[in-house]
């Protein structure tokens, strides 16, 4: 395993010690909660009952190969905890999400969830969002063209995001533009402006949603509450 994957380790497992009997639990997409989802199915497996709400396809996959029970909003409006992964955390413990492409997911369990954990590797820290990851935006295939037209207003550089060559398709049949910026000096002004874009119907801006961050160092699982 390398580095990078043993801090994502430790922190996902360390997430999974938040979880309780009874919980309802919001199970966050990517390469780091992917280490929390199996250590809760190794405890379900043990006897702890839980529900997770996946935030994703491919989670819901994972869960159900991993013996976890699932249910919906519909069923579960309140969430007891969310874990999840994030491309950048500030010191304030705002958030960039979405380069694995479940932040529309993601930012609906968020807003239901009475607590969010987030789990990264020390790489993910920043001073300032917007420095190191592209911020994803979320919009219909329809309106594709103008919000691109927009978001180069806004930002230093934009890439619609493909794989294998084709225009990326997110569980909602919607696509991706990637923003580039040299920092976002005020993200709660930038998150109300996309919120007001036609077309765009999420963006990776997770403000005021994190309660903890559990940060996989080379020393060991660190733990913030606000601020950082
Ligand atoms: C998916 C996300 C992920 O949580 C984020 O991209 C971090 O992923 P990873 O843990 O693989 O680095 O927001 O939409």
């Amino acid at each position: 395993m390398s580095d990078a994957s043993e801090m994502k380790r430790l922190a996902g497992e360390k997430a999974a010690e938040y979880v309780e009997d009874g919980m309802v639990v919001g199970l966050g997409t990517g390469s780091t909660v992917f280490f929390t989802i199996l250590k809760l199915g190794e405890r379900v497996r043990e006897g702890l009952n839980i529900v997770g709400i996946p935030t994703s396809k491919a989670t819901e996959k994972l869960a159900l190969e991993q013996g976890i029970s699932l249910g919906n909003l519909a069923e579960h409006p309140r969430i007891d905890i969310t874990i999840d992964g994030a491309d950048e955390v500030d010191p304030e413990l705002n958030l960039i999400k979405g380069m694995g492409g479940a932040l529309l997911r993601e930012k609906v369990v968020a807003s239901v969830s009475e607590k969010m954990i987030i789990v990264v590797d020390d790489s993910k820290i920043v001073e300032t969002l917007g420095t190191k990851s592209a911020l994803p935006v979320e919009v219909v295939p329809f309106a594709l063209s103008s919000c691109i037209a927009e978001l180069e207003k806004l930002c230093d550089e934009v890439m619609t995001r493909k794989t294998d060559g084709q225009i990326y398709v997110t569980d909602n049949g919607s696509n991706i533009v990637d923003c580039l910026f040299s920092g976002i000096p005020d993200p709660e002004k930038l998150e109300n402006i996309l919120s007001r874009m036609p077309g765009a119907i999420e963006n990776g801006l997770f403000l005021g949603l994190a309660t903890l961050a559990i940060v996989g160092t080379p020393e060991g699982v660190k733990v913030y509450q606000k601020p950082i």
